[in-house]
């Protein structure tokens, strides 16, 4: 019998959690015995009662659940506390942040905790249906624009109406990754004229097939890593970026960084300076706010002003549509579970040689066993983002 303990997320503004009743029913088709934290769907009003209706056992105490599962799957990564009370050998899965979280990786392999990190799961096509970045990714671009929205003391949409014509808001997308797009096709259903950037200038016809603008940038050659992410620019490259982007932003009344670099800490893109050349009553969201951010002055959690610009930077982008974020994530967190149950065994198969646990696990039988992760702790080449959120 393998138990599956769900436990609450204990963040002050997380309103998300790594399971919902549609997933305990499942869980139990497969076999599993499934334990949740009392109040773990509180925030998106989903009660006990119904995950109790869906085959869960409902637990109070945290401790318990923790000590009696075999696997704990979550969203952010459990406490140092939490690992004391884990039986060794118990497989955790949720976001890591293994790059910036060495210490806390140090535990588990100290605890003899096997870890997943969902950051980890390769970007194949085979992984898709378990990828958290993009599932929360996606929603992060949605809520960006409508928080944008909010803040502009406009209309995104072109109005002709008797009492005049009200021209469309213009809308700067910086990065057109997973998020980027979103937040163009967003911005775009809303009404507004959209251009982007992103380092990659394959994205170039997905951002016009989404009916905005492509901003050119000549950059000379810029690489991407073996899994598709873009690689840091030079600070040259950077100079010509910021350059080359001046303009753009300055005629924006709305800018969305969403830049990325995996593992490393974000791009900065935009100083102050160019903060000012923004009309007063312009909005910029700073996707990154919360890692080190894409613009100067940004401030994590909160929305600011600087010199009339509005800039957001609250985070927790997902936690805008909570309910539906749950969904995506629970449903990716099924996903890979379900993927290696062995039938026969009623458990999770661990297969470290597996192309995506290769890719995913990070700690297994008191070592760090994630290749890509030791080759950076062994070097020492991962830049150290002050927190990173997913
Ligand atoms: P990300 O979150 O790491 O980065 C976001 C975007 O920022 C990227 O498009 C990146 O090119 C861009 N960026 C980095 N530096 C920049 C700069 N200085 N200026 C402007 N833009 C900059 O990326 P995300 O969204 O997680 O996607 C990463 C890759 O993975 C992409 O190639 C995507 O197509 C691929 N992918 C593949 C999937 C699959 O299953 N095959 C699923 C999801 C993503």
């Amino acid at each position: 019998m393998t138990i599956l303990g769900f436990p609450a997320e204990l963040k002050p503004q997380e309103k998300r959690c790594a399971v919902l009743p549609v997933n305990v029913k499942a869980y139990k088709l497969l076999g599993a015995t499934v334990h949740v934290q009392a109040g773990i769907g509180n925030h998106i009003h989903v009660s006990d009662e119904e995950y109790a209706a869906a085959g869960a056992e409902i637990v109070t105490s945290r401790a318990e659940i923790l000590a009696n599962a075999d696997i704990v799957p979550s969203l952010h990564k459990l406490t140092r506390d939490d690992l004391s009370h884990l039986k060794p050998n118990t497989l955790i899965v949720s976001y890591l942040d293994p790059f910036n979280e060495k210490g806390f990786v140090a535990s588990l392999c100290e605890n003899n905790i096997t870890s997943i990190s969902m950051e980890m799961i390769p970007r194949i096509s085979r992984c898709q249906k378990m990828d958290a970045l993009s599932s929360q990714a996606s929603l992060a671009g949605y809520v960006m624009v409508l928080q944008a929205a909010n803040e502009l003391d406009g209309v995104l949409p072109m109005m002709m109406t008797p009492a005049g014509t009200l021209k469309p808001a213009k809308v700067f997308v910086i990065g057109a990754g997973v998020a980027g797009l979103q937040a163009i096709a967003t911005a775009k259903r809303l009404g507004a004229s959209v251009t982007a950037f992103d380092t990659r200038t394959i994205v170039a016809e997905q951002v016009q097939s989404l009916g905005a603008k492509f901003l050119h940038i000549d950059l000379g050659k810029t690489g991407e890593t073996g899994q598709g992410y873009a690689q840091a620019l030079t600070p040259e490259q950077m100079q010509i970026q910021q350059r080359e982007q001046a303009k753009c932003i300055a005629e924006s009344d709305i800018v969305i960084t969403t830049a990325q670099l995996f593992g490393r800490k974000p791009p900065m893109l935009i100083d102050l300076k160019t903060v000012e050349s923004m009309q007063a009553g312009s909005v910029i969201v700073d996707m990154a706010a919360e890692n080190g951010g894409n613009v100067e002055g940004s401030v994590p959690g909160e929305i600011i002003k600087h010199k009339g610009v509005t800039i957001i930077g609250t985070g927790y982008w997902a936690n805008g549509v909570a309910k539906h974020a749950t969904q995506m994530y629970s449903n990716n967190m099924f996903n890979l579970i379900s993927e290696f149950w062995h039938q026969e065994d009623n458990a999770f198969k661990l297969d470290i040689e597996d192309e995506v646990q290769s890719g995913c696990i990070i700690t297994h039988q008191g070592q760090v066993v994630n290749a890509m992760l030791k080759s950076v702790y062994e070097s020492n080449t991962s830049s150290t983002n002050d927190k990173k959120e997913p």
